[in-house]
């Protein structure tokens, strides 16, 4: 039997490479934090603890204002603050908000939490700033994370976190329910966009980037936030692929994928976590103690507080069957381990733990161990010092600096998927026809999470920002632009006009893709690109002249049909308020785009595989044939990779590998380069990705230079989860490739 290079226990193995001493312990940080906690827990009572761990919306503390704009009810405030003692509260209310109406908001709650309770503790309020601070008007609403992961630059999304995390601290909310770490393997579902895609090396360095970016080294400060790494685990495999569906993951492939991105989040400090609503192989993850309790905190090393998600204790019982009451849902949650309950409307959650308390059913040290985790992140966000919004703050909002940064986002996202023969950029000179259904709309190009939770009330986006139409126009003229509403996304308006427009211009500039939805309300029946728009792209086509397709979409709709009828494909995902200009910056010149799938982009509506698949999918007889595959993105420019080397030809446990490569721009465009380096396992004990990927970097590359990029592999990179389910090494040789270059490493065999 081959001998194997055990790694050291599942515990202490790294997923990533970093050492486990590089892990945050806030537990053990601040012995200062430690005794205010333990103080404040000795004088608390039953119901005080347990109201700590009750989370509360927004609207169950609100009344009708005027235009139906939700206000505050002082008395359901104080019913919920002072009487039930609730220590969090969540949501929007509907609808963005004004910078200072959220300040207002913050502080009214803060002062009933401060001053009309015995203990005075803080409330923790927390939002989902997804991408960007998406429920404050005026506020910097960036790309959605997948196309953060397109943009390879993970500068950029430290930058795009730190001035999400300035913003949403700025109106008084020290709490962001971001990111989410779940894995876009299964195209149908409907969060795809939230995620930075099928993979988990980039949804582990994008996801610990933000995490850093927006915690810092001090919670206190005014412009940082606490991080809540979401949905743990395995939410994003729905067999469905709807959302809230069954995930059936085996245990090994669960470590393979989608452990990783946590692990890599607990390295990076995330301080709290958010539950999977729904279930792997039938057990659901808020009754678990094995994933909430054993995995995370024992294997995975988590210190800080578990929340559920929206109403999914109540949902053990009512929904998913494994509780036979409220009772039983609520005693299994909180021993599996989840310490917060986003109950989300009323005080049964609270009610029913004090009762499960004093029957004995939920012993006290499972509360206070709960408790303590609360108040730990309370102490270390500086709320009992500062509880209060900073009025200072607010012109820290929708700062001209953080558009430039979205705008470069954005940019960077869009992914040249087509581009036959040269048809793009576009001459400037060029006379236009745009049409399609994401066109000339706000709220396709920044989807669900923006302004109010499914993001499509168009009438609330800002008017000064430009939709694709409106940036053409303002690019080249509105006298070189005509515009036709041919189709919504599910009906045909006008075809037949924008056939006939189409005889007098240079180039059709078709945008199609799909409408602003979220979470459930966005589950499809059928990945195909709907009717109307698939019939609009073929008339056209029969014009002859040349066709622009861009995407506009948060999954990957397949469109096979349509791509020989086009010159030129474009995919800017959900690109965000500055998408429109974005897309006509690409679409004429202004920008050389250097976007990569960040998924598998499917060919048809069904057998969806990913880009690490397996041998046996990937062969003559079973080709691996997507649309375009994971990691694709064309560019203006011509660029080739050259000598690929690496230092040694053996690594053994404890050594690294240093392998470079050279990247030359042969064209006469500036590029900006993602070089991703892969590694394939040649002979393994379990059937090997055909290759994953290990590294990448973005580096800009003038037009006519070189540059040379330096990646370092570790012996954690050549690892996989063996068949007794731990990380092992093996002998034998792995292939390392950039681009179509490739060098061979072996690990030699290793005598006991
Ligand atoms: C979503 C979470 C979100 C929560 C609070 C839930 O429906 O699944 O991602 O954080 O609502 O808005």
């Amino acid at each position: 039997m081959r001998a194997l290079w055990l790694l050291c226990v599942a515990g202490s193995m790294s997923v990533l490479g970093c050492s486990s001493a590089e892990k945050a312990s806030p537990k053990k940080a601040d012995a200062l934090i430690e005794a205010k906690v333990r103080q404040l827990m000795a004088k608390m009572t039953l119901e005080e603890k347990v109201g700590q761990m009750t989370q509360i919306t927004l609207e169950s503390f609100a009344k009708s204002g005027q235009d139906g704009y939700l206000v505050l009810d002082p008395e359901k405030l104080r019913d919920g603050i002072v009487n039930h003692h609730i220590g969090s509260i969540l949501n929007c209310g509907g609808q963005a908000r004004t910078p200072e109406n959220w300040q207002e908001m913050i502080a009214q709650m803060q002062d009933v939490a401060t001053k009309q309770t015995r203990l005075g503790i803080p409330i923790l309020y927390g939002i989902d700033s997804i991408h960007g601070t998406n429920y404050v008007l005026g506020a910097t609403i960036f790309p959605q994370n997948i196309a953060m992961a397109a943009t390879g630059n993970v500068g950029l999304m430290e930058k795009a976190a730190e001035i999400t995390a300035m913003e949403t601290r700025a109106v008084g909310i020290p709490w962001n329910f971001n990111p989410v770490l779940d894995l876009a393997r299964q195209p149908m579902w409907p969060r795809v966009f939230e995620t930075f895609g099928e993979d988990a090396y980039i949804a582990s360095v994008m996801g610990a980037a933000y995490i850093r970016a927006q915690q810092g080294d001090d919670l206190t400060r005014s412009d940082k936030v606490a991080t809540c790494m979401k949905h743990y685990l395995g939410y994003s495999m729905p067999r469905s692929g709807r959302d809230r569906t069954p995930a059936y993951i085996p245990d090994r492939e669960l470590r393979e994928h989608y452990v990783k991105p946590f692990a890599a989040a607990v390295r990076a400090g995330t301080v709290t976590c958010m539950v999977n609503s729904s279930e792997i192989n039938g057990v659901p993850v808020h009754s678990s103690e094995f994933y909430l309790t054993d995995l995370l905190r024992g294997e995975l090393g988590f210190e800080g507080f578990v929340v559920s998600d929206w109403a999914d204790i109540e949902n053990l019982h009512t929904r998913e069957k494994v509780a036979k009451d409220r009772r039983e849902a609520v005693r299994m949650a909180v021993l599996a381990g989840v310490d917060m309950s986003m109950v989300p409307y009323d005080y049964s959650f609270y009610d029913t733990l004090v009762e499960l308390v004093r029957d004995g059913e939920v012993p006290m040290s499972r509360i206070d161990q709960a408790v303590a985790d609360i108040l730990r992140v309370k102490f270390r966000l500086g709320l009992f010092d500062k509880p209060y919004p900073n009025k200072n703050l607010l012109g820290n909002v929708g700062l001209e600096t953080s558009r430039k940064v979205n705008l470069q986002a954005a940019q960077e996202a869009i992914t040249l998927l087509k581009n036959e023969p040269k048809t793009l950029p576009l001459a400037k000179s060029a006379r236009v026809l745009v049409t399609g259904p994401t066109a000339n709309l706000l709220s396709v190009l920044n989807s669900g999470w923006t302004l109010t939770w499914q993001g499509d009330n168009e009438a609330l986006y800002p008017q000064e920002k430009y939709t694709i139409l409106e940036a053409i126009r303002a690019k080249i003229g509105e006298d070189n632009v005509t515009y036709v509403n041919s189709v919504t996304f599910d009906e045909e308006k006008d075809i037949a006009g924008a056939v006939a427009a189409a005889q007098n211009v240079d180039a059709i500039v078709a945008c199609i893709g799909e409408p602003a939805y979220c979470e459930t309300p966005g589950n499809i029946d059928d990945l195909t690109m709907s009717e109307p728009q698939l019939k609009l792209v073929e008339e056209l086509a029969t014009t002859g002249k040349p066709i622009v397709l861009v995407l506009v979409e948060g999954r990957p709709r397949v469109i096979r049909t349509i791509v020989d009828d086009v010159q030129a494909i474009l995919t800017a995902y959900c690109p965000g308020m500055e998408g429109g200009q974005a897309v006509a910056d690409v679409l004429f010149g202004d920008v050389n785009p250097s976007g990569r799938l960040p998924y598998t982009y499917p060919r048809f509506a069904a057998g969806f595989t990913t880009y690490d698949h397996k041998p046996s999918e990937e062969t003559r007889e079973n080709p691996f044939h997507p649309q375009w595959p994971f990691g694709h993105g064309l560019s203006y420019t011509s660029l080739v990779y050259r000598a690929l080397q690496a230092d040694r030809s053996e690594l053994r446990p404890g050594q690294t590998v240093a392998v470079t490569v050279e990247v030359i721009n042969t064209g006469d465009i500036a590029a900006k380069e993602t070089v991703q380096l892969y590694l394939s396992d040649l002979v393994a004990s379990v059937t090997p990705a055909v290759r994953q990927l290990k590294r990448f970097e973005k580096v800009d590359v003038p037009a006519g230079q070189t540059r040379t990029v330096r990646f370092e592999l570790g012996w954690d990179d050549l690892a996989f989860i063996g068949r007794d389910n731990v990380p092992v090494v093996e002998p034998g040789q792995f292939k390392i490739s950039v681009g179509e270059l490739s060098v061979l490493l072996t690990v030699p065999e290793f005598a006991k």
